[in-house]
């Protein structure tokens, strides 16, 4: 059988590339070996928010006492908040499934990979059958780094090495949990397990956490995470771990941790192997398959959308990245933009961020000015986050007045970024964004009222 397009993959880049070519009546097909909706549904982004809000509610509630609420015997229920999880990804599961037949897509359940190229297209074969298509798209996503440290892989087989797709389905709460790397899955599943009862240890090899977050955010955020009882070795390396021992060098000297599971979220590589990239010669970079500004790689008629270019590795530059490259099949012009993806960190309270930081702005020379305040400034975030220390910050690009960047640290920040992320898409001036009405009272004011500080 003959496509318009065959879609390798169905996360995010590639159910939705596969739902915006059958829209557009494109004859389209879309291989999926393992979960429709990939890592981002099953196994990722919407089962993790899913039990760290039942975390939120547990925190809420024993700590009612604030806000004149006292629960008594509040008892939290992996299993059932497990359950619930389950049904959640189920749902939207079947309403990507649902979406994908609306728009025509034939769904594979099955491998894919590439044959090679004839007088008929490319020649894919899914699930043992050959079928040819004018444009293929991959979009087979990326999987957990596991490092070469000796005693990983023995324990993982044991089942006490862990990584992001076993730690959102554990059936009860481990009494001490280790994460090694402090990075956004290490982050949100420490903040997770040390709310609902863990004692977590936290082994950075950096001295910072969260990434390329703003050093003064990720601190504030660090001492969060140390109220809620977590441990945080910086500037660490594990050497070895044995049975359930993680054996850690810290200033020269080995130290030990012990603990019931061990997350391993040390970063993420694209899945390239085993799609028969080479039988096209389609080139790679750092290990990610390279596209050009359409997302199309060196062979015209192919490309590549979500974590497996490497570009981002976020669900949502995956979504726009699918557009991108279904606009360009359609001979519609589109171009990919990196410069205002957010990103989000969603531990409680919750980090964002759209833009330049103080340290990428000053590592490109650019003339900035700093706009900060507290969240102490918004009525709603006084009404409802008792002892908070949230702050947001407006970088400001001083020739044009033009907001470059926004960091924020507290509740709703994860909501109210995407309106940073329009300030920073679309270049506006400071004095642009001073005649612009917000609600109120809401968090999101925050913003306006920074650039008067
Ligand atoms: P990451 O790249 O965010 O963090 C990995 C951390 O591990 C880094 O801080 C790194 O310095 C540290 N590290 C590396 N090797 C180490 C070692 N041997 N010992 C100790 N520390 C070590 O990767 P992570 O957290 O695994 O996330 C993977 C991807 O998933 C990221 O690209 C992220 O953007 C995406 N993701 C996004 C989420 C969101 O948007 N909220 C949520 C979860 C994942």
């Amino acid at each position: 059988m003959h496509y318009d397009v065959i879609v390798l993959g169905a996360g995010p880049g590639g159910y939705l590339a596969a739902e915006r070519a059958g829209h557009a009546g494109l004859k389209t097909m879309v291989v999926e070996k393992k979960n429709i909706g990939g890592v981002c549904l099953n196994e990722g982004c919407v089962p993790s928010k899913t039990l760290l809000n039942s975390a939120k509610i547990y925190e809420y509630t024993k700590d009612g006492q604030k806000y004149g609420v006292t629960c008594e015997n509040v008892l939290y229920d992996q299993e059932k908040v497990v359950k619930r999880k389950d049904k959640v990804v189920k749902a939207l599961v079947s309403g990507v499934q649902a979406t994908l037949k609306k728009n025509k897509v034939e769904i594979v359940s099955g491998e894919g990979s590439i044959i090679g190229k004839t007088s008929q297209g490319f020649v894919i074969k899914a699930n043992n059958e050959e079928h040819s298509c004018t444009n293929l798209i991959i979009a087979t996503g990326s999987e957990a780094i596991v490092p070469p440290i000796p005693g990983v892989k023995e324990s993982f087989e044991k089942g006490i090495v862990v990584t992001n797709r076993e730690i959102l389905s554990l059936e009860s709460v481990p009494k001490k949990l280790t994460v090694v790397g402090g990075g956004v899955i290490g982050l949100e599943m420490a903040s997770y397990y040390a709310t609902v009862g863990s004692k977590v240890t936290v082994i950075e090899m950096l001295d910072r956490i969260g990434g390329y977050t703003d050093i003064e955010i990720g601190t504030i955020l660090k001492g969060n995470l140390e109220k809620k009882g977590i441990n945080f070795l910086l500037g660490t390396k594990v050497t070895r771990v044995q049975d359930n021992v993680v054996y850690y060098e810290m200033d020269g000297k080995e130290s030990t941790v012990e603990s019931d599971k061990i997350l391993l979220s040390i970063g993420r590589r694209a899945n390239t192997a085993n799609i028969g990239l080479e039988k096209l010669s389609l080139a790679t970079e750092r290990g990610a398959v390279k596209v050009d500004e359409t997302c199309q790689t060196n062979v015209p008629g192919v490309y590549a959308v979500g974590d497996v270019n490497g570009k981002s590795m976020l669900a949502h530059t995956a979504y726009r990245e699918a557009e991108v490259a279904v606009n360009t099949i359609l001979g519609k012009k589109d171009i990919m933009r990196y410069t205002a993806i957010p990103s989000v960190i969603y531990t409680n309270p919750e980090v964002a961020s759209v833009g330049e930081t103080e340290e990428t702005a000053k590592s490109k020379g650019l003339d900035y000015e700093v706009k900060k305040i507290s969240m102490n400034y918004s009525g709603r975030y006084m009404a409802e986050n008792e002892g908070g220390n949230g702050i947001t910050k407006v970088l400001i690009e001083k020739k044009y007045n033009k907001i470059i960047g926004i960091q924020m640290i507290g509740s709703y920040a994860s909501e109210i970024i995407y309106g940073g992320g329009i300030m920073v898409e679309t270049e506006m001036l400071v004095k642009d964004l001073k005649e612009i009405v917000f609600p109120h009272p809401t968090v999101s004011e925050i913003i306006r009222e920074a650039i008067f500080q």
